[in-house]
């Protein structure tokens, strides 16, 4: 469990060291740069919406969502929009890495699972669990087969039963292992790609607001960041900033470029 002024009592059982807790306030700092792409950013505002209209659907009688799964290649915002949802809504942000817990004490897997899914119940959250594909992994040893099936069993057991205040994502890169049974308990979906043109114009904007450039930088570094990560871009981009302040100078393109280089982007695209 990492330390937090704003951190409540969860579960202190060994697995459980794998949960850090963050403050709306510590979530709001996190999200200062988030670029959500259209599609995405319309279904977390009805989403909000919604939960802030609950006595309306209790009316009609439909049941709000609580469930959100994210899909999508690495660097491309899916834990920051669990940061995101949990400034949004007020709540505390509770971050799990599911390979984590399994891999750490498999056999009290099932349990600790169970647990967070009991104080998320006691206790308004966002409870973000990340790398959600791992509970799909398949594994050679038998026990651990044994296991890793009472392990969906109760997830599945536990996304069946999540309700109250609080609300559950799950990001995964690989939509593909995740288990069908436990996809289609999930109310709202959410795909994330790699940043297209307007998108990095937005980010480079963000990143580039109160930061003196030379004439024309933030238009080139459009094109010169093409089919790299919002994380990589975050990167190339603090590496560029430091580079110019250590030399007292504007953000010059020969900087961003330098900088680029020397990160060496995975294109993805
Ligand atoms: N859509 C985005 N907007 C702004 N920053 C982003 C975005 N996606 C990723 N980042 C930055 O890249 C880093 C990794 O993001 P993260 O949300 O962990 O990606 P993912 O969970 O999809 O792998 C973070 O520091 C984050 O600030
Ligand atoms: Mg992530």
């Amino acid at each position: 469990m990492s330390k937090n002024k704003n951190s409540r009592s969860l579960p202190k059982s060994k697995g459980m060291e794998t949960a850090a807790v963050y403050s709306p306030a510590d979530c709001a700092v996190k999200v200062k740069r988030i670029v959500l792409q259209p599609g995405n950013r319309q279904i977390l505002e009805e989403f909000i919406a919604i939960l802030g209209m609950k006595e309306k659907f209790a009316e009609h009688d439909v049941p709000i969502p609580n469930k959100i799964v994210m899909f999508g290649p690495p660097g491309t915002g899916k834990t920051l929009t669990a940061f995101y949802m949990a400034q949004r809504l007020e709540l505390p942000l509770i971050v799990v890495r599911l390979d984590a817990v399994i891999n750490s004490f498999l056999g009290e897997t099932a349990s600790n699972v169970r647990k967070l899914f009991d104080y998320a119940k006691s206790s308004p959250c966002v409870l973000f669990l990340d790398e959600f594909d791992a509970i799909a992994r398949t594994r050679e040893n038998n026990d651990e087969v044994k296991e890793m099936s009472r392990v969906v069993n109760t997830l599945l057991q536990c996304l069946d039963e999540f309700e109250g205040g609080s609300v559950l994502m799950a990001a995964t890169n690989l939509e593909e292992e995740l288990d069908h049974a436990v996809w289609r308990r999930f109310d709202t979906r959410m795909t994330y790609r790699l940043p297209d043109d307007a998108d990095r114009e937005e980010y480079v904007r963000l990143m580039a607001a109160g930061f003196e450039h030379e004439k024309g930088v933030a238009e080139k570094a459009v094109d010169l960041l093409q089919g790299t990560s919002f994380a990589d871009m975050e990167q190339i981009y603090l590496k560029a900033k430091r580079k110019a302040i250590i030399a007292s100078s504007s953000l010059t393109y020969g900087i961003l470029e330098a900088s680029y280089r020397e990160y060496q982007p995975r294109k993805q695209a």
